[in-house]
């Protein structure tokens, strides 16, 4: 009996231990592309320390001037630039930004001279390559655009040199890994289909991206219409972080809750054009994060003709019904201020530097029925938006 007991007391862990080993095996992450071992060589730079963020990141301290971006024919053996002036503002309205990136509340930092980046893991690349895309490349190559739902306000008719708005957070719920829920900024030249340029910054849930549930914040860049290019944070070289407290890619911690309607948290996002270089630098709060440098486009490297803020989706029509996936906080515009999803103090900024308050904004909204959008202008004269809704619903089938 006792040896018996303690036969198995041996046995049953082994047995256990095997079986979890073989499973392991099994499962082991093998990237199968050529393509996916070199990105994931390309993207992870030595790292001086690396910083373990409680949603799973690893946070590398990269030098500055080894990010991924100097990987760029254009940008090889330079360094990063330094901030120009950033664009002044008529008004003051005390609005703060109040989100905090996950990774930094251990109180860690990265030294003098690095910049934070969000490590690729092997699973990152193996989760993209599973969905038979290729790692990474254009939009149009990983998803199909005509399946994007838009609920966004816009304006355009003029030169747009920046812009700036306060997007309030939530963790909407995306119902698979193929879809995402965001809400950003589009500053925009050139032609849909053909070359349009675009910078973008928001926040985004994207399971299929990250491997998880939670909203990050994110930057994006195209050249040609998300034909060949079109990539998020620093997966192509292109966008260039100089910050070393905000990351791109990296986990918010700071979300809205339902029916709070004392406290909302929000980012503020400015995006400006230094008119010097012809740079497009990127603010979060009152943190300088980086910039597109002007090579990377065509039109965009002149001015941007439209501007648009809003929410979008991905619809990929799951069991043959539209989505349940939400768009902000998975309640309809009507909800207002704690219920629904907004963008508020929305500008641009003229060729001064100056930022404005972003005139008739045109509102849109491409499945109402499922996600919608409704507009105002605020006491000191700037717009707002609420948007969002629940996707499939009696209405939206
Ligand atoms: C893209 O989606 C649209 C509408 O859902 C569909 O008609 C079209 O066949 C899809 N195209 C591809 C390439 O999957
Ligand atoms: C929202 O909060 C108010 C006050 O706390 C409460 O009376 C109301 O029932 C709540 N509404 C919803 C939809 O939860
Ligand atoms: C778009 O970006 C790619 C990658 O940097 C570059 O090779 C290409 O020349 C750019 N195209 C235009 C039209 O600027």
């Amino acid at each position: 009996m006792a040896a018996n007991t303690c036969c198995r007391s041996i046995l049953i862990p082994s047995v256990i231990s095997l079986v979890l080993l073989l499973l392991l095996a099994a499962t082991a992450p093998a990237i199968s592309s050529s393509e996916g071992r070199t990105l994931l060589e390309r993207l992870n730079k030595r790292s001086m320390k690396t910083i373990r963020s409680p949603d799973g990141d690893l946070i590398d301290c990269v030098p500055s001037h080894l990010q991924p971006a100097f990987d760029h024919p254009m940008l090889k053996g330079s360094k990063p630039l330094d901030p120009p002036a950033r664009p002044r503002c008529h008004t003051d309205d005390g609005m703060a930004d109040d989100v905090v990136q996950l990774w930094t509340t251990s109180g860690e930092t990265c030294p003098e001279g690095t910049v934070p980046i969000r490590r690729t893991k092997e699973e990152d690349i193996l989760r993209i390559e599973r969905f038979g895309r290729k790692p990474f490349a254009g939009a149009s190559q990983r998803t199909n655009l005509s399946d994007h739902e838009h609920s966004y306000g816009s304006v355009k008719g003029e030169q747009y040199y920046g812009a700036q708005a306060l997007f309030n957070v939530w963790a909407p719920r995306v119902a698979n890994r193929g879809e995402f829920s965001l809400s950003q900024l589009w500053i925009i030249s050139g032609n849909f289909g053909t070359d349009l340029n675009t910078v973008e910054a928001g926040w985004q849930v994207y399971p299929e991206l990250y491997g998880d549930i939670l909203p990050r914040f994110f930057v994006y860049w195209t050249n040609d219409s998300y034909q060949n290019t079109g990539c998020y944070n620093l997966y192509c070289s292109g966008f260039v972080q100089t910050s070393s407290s905000v990351a791109v890619g990296a986990v918010i911690t700071t979300t809205s809750t339902y029916n709070d309607t004392n406290l909302q948290h929000a980012i503020r996002i400015t995006v400006w054009k230094d008119q010097k270089t012809g740079n497009w630098w990127l603010q979060q709060g009152s943190t300088v994060v980086g910039y597109w440098p002007r090579f990377l486009f065509s039109n965009l490297a002149i001015s941007a003709t439209i501007v648009e803020f809003g929410g979008e989706i991905i619809n990929t029509r799951p069991s043959g019904f539209h989505t349940t996936t939400q768009m902000g906080s998975g309640h309809f515009a009507e909800e207002g201020f704690g219920r629904a999803a907004y963008i508020s103090s929305i500008r641009v900024a003229d060729r001064y530097n100056t930022l404005i308050p972003a005139r008739n904004l045109r509102y849109n909204a491409e499945a109402p029925n499922c996600y919608d959008i409704k507009g105002g202008v605020d006491n000191s004269g700037e717009g707002y938006f609420y948007f969002g809704g629940p996707g499939r619903n009696a209405r939206c089938p």
